[in-house]
């Protein structure tokens, strides 16, 4: 069976460091009330000339520098973002440039928080339908160009970010419980509940870009509910249980949500990756961070079976099975 597996990967976060206590100078908020809701003690926020596509291609560098291949070995790049460079043409596309290669189809995903999952997805399909052997799946936001800075409500959350992986096809035997790559997606959309999560403006609306607008509450009630169907379905008819994944690498938008989800799988906290307290949420940037420091710390290991899972705007949510 040709399956996708991942041969390296990679991140990237901008150098400006945004702690609790200096946003509790800008807007009424306290590192306590931080922490306690959200698990964040602080972000990275890109600097003023830093683009989407400069994160995405930092990251797709270093993905392409774990995985010991050129990116003229690359046939497709898929990026998920919701803070593209311009309205078009796609942030893929400028990553491709950046990176000095020219040919392979590139496009963007938009999935908002799910993103990343989405691409996934897609960029899984592309190759096991032949479309190519190598794929570099970026997730690369900066929310900070869309937040509303005096809304303490969502300005404390969103910050900026990349994450990469680099997708190889390869022939395995067909058994979940050991081949190598992605064994399983799932994915979903409510397109119903716009209104709880949504940026207040676009090309066709307003022809402004617009700002983040979240009713915390309720996207929290469906985000616990969502994410832990999505789990179990992942698994189902796998033959896979949650005692046998060795890794959680969850979106990462609040700890509350994140220890939900485990304690619903029966997973204990040290078989959980949490990038949030030192990344904030950063959308579809934020499940291939997680990786790419739970895998450079030597945490994640060729083997392991990771669950990775998310939750967001549309609304659209999300989880993936695979064997490192
Ligand atoms: O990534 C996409 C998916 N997004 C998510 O999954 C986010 C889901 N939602 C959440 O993570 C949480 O709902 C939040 C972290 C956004 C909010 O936490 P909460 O425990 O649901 O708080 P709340 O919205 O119910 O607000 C509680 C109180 C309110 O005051 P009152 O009405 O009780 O007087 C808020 O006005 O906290 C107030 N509040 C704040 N206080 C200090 C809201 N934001 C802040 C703040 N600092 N930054």
């Amino acid at each position: 069976m040709r399956r996708s597996i991942v041969i390296g990967c990679g991140g990237y976060v901008p150098e400006r460091v945004v702690t609790n206590e200096e946003l509790s100078r800008t807007v009424d908020t306290s590192d306590e009330w931080i922490v306690a809701r959200t698990g964040i003690r602080e972000r990275r926020i890109a600097a003023d000339n830093e683009l989407t596509s400069d994160l995405g291609t930092r990251a797709a560098d270093a993905a392409l520098r774990d995985a010991g291949i050129d990116a003229g070995d690359i046939d497709l790049i898929v990026v998920a973002t919701s803070t593209p460079d311009d309205t078009f043409p796609a942030t893929a596309t400028k990553i491709q440039a950046n990176l000095g290669i020219s040919g392979p189809p590139a496009f963007d995903i938009q999935a908002v928080c799910t993103g990343f999952i989405y691409a996934l997805t897609t960029a899984d399909s592309l190759l096991r339908a032949g479309q190519g052997n190598r794929a570099l799946v970026i997730g690369a936001e900066t929310f900070s160009r869309i937040i509303d800075w005096n809304d303490r409500r969502t300005c404390v959350l969103f910050a900026d970010g990349a994450g990469a992986l680099v997708l190889e096809a390869a022939e395995q035997p067909g058994d979940t419980a050991t081949d190598r790559g992605i064994l399983k997606n799932c994915l979903h959309a409510d397109g119903r509940y716009r209104d709880l999560l949504y940026v207040d403006g676009g090309p066709s609306s307003t022809q402004t870009t617009g700002h983040l607008r979240m009713d915390g509450r309720g996207v929290f009630r469906h985000a616990v509910v969502n994410l832990a169907k999505v789990v179990q379905e992942v698994m189902d008819g796998t033959g896979l249980a949650p005692e046998d994944i060795d890794w959680l690498v969850p979106h990462q938008a609040n700890k509350r949500i994140i220890d939900g989800t485990a304690k619903k799988l029966g997973l204990s906290t040290d078989k959980v990756v949490l990038t949030v307290d030192h990344h904030g949420n950063t959308s579809a940037a934020s499940v291939p961070l997680a990786l790419a420091e739970a895998a450079g710390d030597g945490r994640i290991n060729r083997g392991d079976l990771l669950l990775l899972e998310a939750m967001g705007g549309g609304f659209t949510w999300g989880a993936s099975l695979l064997r490192w």
